[in-house]
């Protein structure tokens, strides 16, 4: 497989040439998405799923949390391309396909670069077909525990092979009609090596909070303490620390 790297005035794209062409940038402009995608506000950090030449695509613009980021918007202080969060994540998806993980294909990415302060930038994946995210799933049915400690092991999966996922909440989780597992969002991750005993608890922990918080949020949300079990003894079976 091949990535090609170009410039096109300010912008920088990476793209996956098994997968589009390199007149993929113009699924980055405001104007085709709002066109082809029917999405009018591209200004949030809402993922947007779209169909492109047959392909089922999914569309993400960074954004940055908090009042600084209401006031510079979709800009960010300049950086090295390759330090960029895009640029990361899209390399990130990369080296996990290869270790057979299962997360989305990355198929482009943009950077739009106006130096030397400030730029934009997206990403976008392969949309995993017949997929919800658990938060979605969780609000309409229960998961048995046999699906519990399969989600366990899965990231134990990703600790051993020392993927650290910066924000493991139940949006960041999906499951497919088929019972299997992805994770997304792999913004601010990272593949460490060797991954700390620490940073992988604290992915752990974080699930357990987006599930207690969800659960404080929807009166019948399908997340019991026996779940929790059934995820947590799968993980510590199979996790590894070395
Ligand atoms: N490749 C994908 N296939 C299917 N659904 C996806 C995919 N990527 C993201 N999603 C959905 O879009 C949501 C938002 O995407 P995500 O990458 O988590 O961005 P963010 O949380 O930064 O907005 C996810 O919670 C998931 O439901
Ligand atoms: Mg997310």
């Amino acid at each position: 497989m091949g990535h090609r790297e170009f410039r096109s005035g300010l912008a920088t794209v990476i793209y996956d040439d098994e997968m589009v062409g390199s007149d993929c940038e113009k699924l980055f402009h405001d104007d085709w998405l709002k066109e082809n995608t029917g999405c009018t506000s591209l200004q949030r950090g809402t993922a947007v799923m779209f169909e492109y030449r047959g392909l089922g695509l999914v569309f993400k613009r960074y954004h940055r949390g908090g009042l600084i980021g209401r006031i510079v918007a979709k800009t960010y202080r300049y950086r090295r391309l390759k330090n960029t969060r895009v640029w990361r994540e899209f390399h990130m998806l990369h080296a996990m396909r290869e270790l057979d993980l299962p997360v989305p294909r990355p198929i482009a990415a943009h950077c739009l670069g106006v130096p030397p302060l400030v730029y934009r930038c997206a990403v976008i994946t392969e949309r995993v077909p017949d997929s919800q995210n658990l938060t979605e799933i969780l609000c309409e049915s229960a998961l048995d525990n046999e699906q519990w400690e399969k989600l366990g092991a899965l990231i134990s999966h990703f600790h051993n092979l020392n993927v650290f996922h910066a924000d493991l909440n139940a949006s960041n989780i999906l499951l497919t009609g088929r019972g299997e597992f992805y994770l997304v969002d792999f913004d601010k991750g990272a593949i460490c090596t060797p991954l700390s005993r620490q940073n992988a608890e604290a992915n752990v922990s974080r699930l357990r909070r987006s599930l207690d918080k969800l659960q404080g949020i929807h009166p019948s949300f399908h997340f019991s303490e026996e779940n929790w079990q059934a995820l947590t003894s799968a993980y510590q079976r199979t996790i590894q620390y070395n």
